[in-house]
């Protein structure tokens, strides 16, 4: 079979796997408004476990993959959670990462862990209670809060992802940090993306890199870190012994050496973020047949930027 390299010397060697496209939260950069946290049912087309765990199996035996990252919608919604994270353990999969809002994670860390999770991406955009509620169009901050001590204190390595808009939750760049410095943990500020209904609008909420480091200069000083391979974050080191990232999708893209394939829920693959164009892969059985689809994947990704699509994160995956 020919090797699935691009002509940049891109591959897939990471899968990242949208359970279910249901959250429990609303937060404003994935919808417009509408509260999606309480949808009719969940999508009759939506997969079962073992048939999401023999695709992602297919998948792995053919292109190696060195992490899985279990996402959504939100994946601790997905009630089959626990035993999926086992089967890809049993298949060989042991770099298994997951990226959550957090909302039901003091009550599943133990159990995550125990299953064989090794590492956990927060999305937390506020600390503030009432600014958590303005993002979120949910109250009780606290809960993820805990969520994520309890992920610590499970042995988990914590990760927190903070998407910052204009004009909306600027002010939670320094209390954010504070609370992951306090913590020693790692945290990620994210340019807004032009997903969803974000696309017609790209640049009206964008608080670009520069803007970010600018805030965060206020209060420290800081120097970058060296970047490591296919990484979607920049980091800097602080004065003060701390590290921070920015993830800047759009005024720092890292396309170049882009090694991530997407799975929906539904079965469909996509090489991009920025392409709305999913290739279904539920029914391929031969490994040749897989081997094209995943050629046209590889042919969507982008070379210099991401270009944005009309899906949110709810639909292909964060
Ligand atoms: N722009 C930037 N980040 C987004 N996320 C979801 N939608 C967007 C967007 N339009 C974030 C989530 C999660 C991560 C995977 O992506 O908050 O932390």
């Amino acid at each position: 079979m020919k090797p699935l390299n691009d002509i940049y010397g891109r591959q897939f060697k990471t899968l990242r796997v949208s359970l279910l496209n249901r959250c429990n939260l609303s937060c404003v950069y994935c919808t417009m408004g509408e509260d999606v946290a309480k949808p009719e049912k969940e999508e009759p087309t939506a997969l079962t476990a073992s048939e999401l765990l023999t695709i992602i199996t297919n998948l792995h035996t053919l292109l190696s993959f060195s992490t899985i990252r279990l996402t959504g919608g939100e994946p601790l919604l997905y009630h089959d959670l626990i035993p999926i994270i086992e089967g890809l353990n049993k298949n060989g999969l042991h770099n298994i990462k997951l990226t959550t809002n957090g909302f039901l994670l003091e009550r599943m860390a133990v159990d995550l862990v125990a299953a064989g999770l090794k590492s956990i991406n927060v999305s937390l955009d506020a600390i503030d209670e009432n600014m958590f509620a303005l993002m979120s169009k949910r109250g009780n901050i606290q809960r993820i809060l805990n969520g994520i001590d309890a992920a610590i204190d499970a042995g988990l390595h914590v990760k927190l992802n903070a998407v910052i808009m204009k004009g909306i939750n600027e002010s939670q760049v320094l209390p954010l940090l504070q609370f992951a410095f306090d913590r020693n943990i790692s945290i990620r500020f994210l340019e807004v993306m032009s997903m969803g209904h974000l696309h017609q609008q790209p640049k009206k909420y964008l608080v670009t890199q520069q803007e970010l480091l600018h805030i965060i200069a206020q209060q420290y000083q800081f120097e970058p870190c060296h970047r490591q391979h296919a990484a979607t974050a920049n980091y800097w080191q602080t004065t003060t012994g701390h590290q921070f990232g920015i993830i800047a999708n759009e005024s720092a893209p890292f396309c170049g050496d882009c090694d991530r394939l997407r799975l929906d829920s539904k079965g469909q693959i996509y090489g991009c973020l920025s392409s709305n164009h999913p290739i279904p892969i539920a029914n391929v059985q031969q490994p040749e047949q897989l081997q094209a689809c995943l050629q046209e994947a590889m042919q969507q990704k982008q070379t210099l930027q991401f270009t944005g699509s009309n899906l949110s994160m709810l639909d292909i995956g964060g």
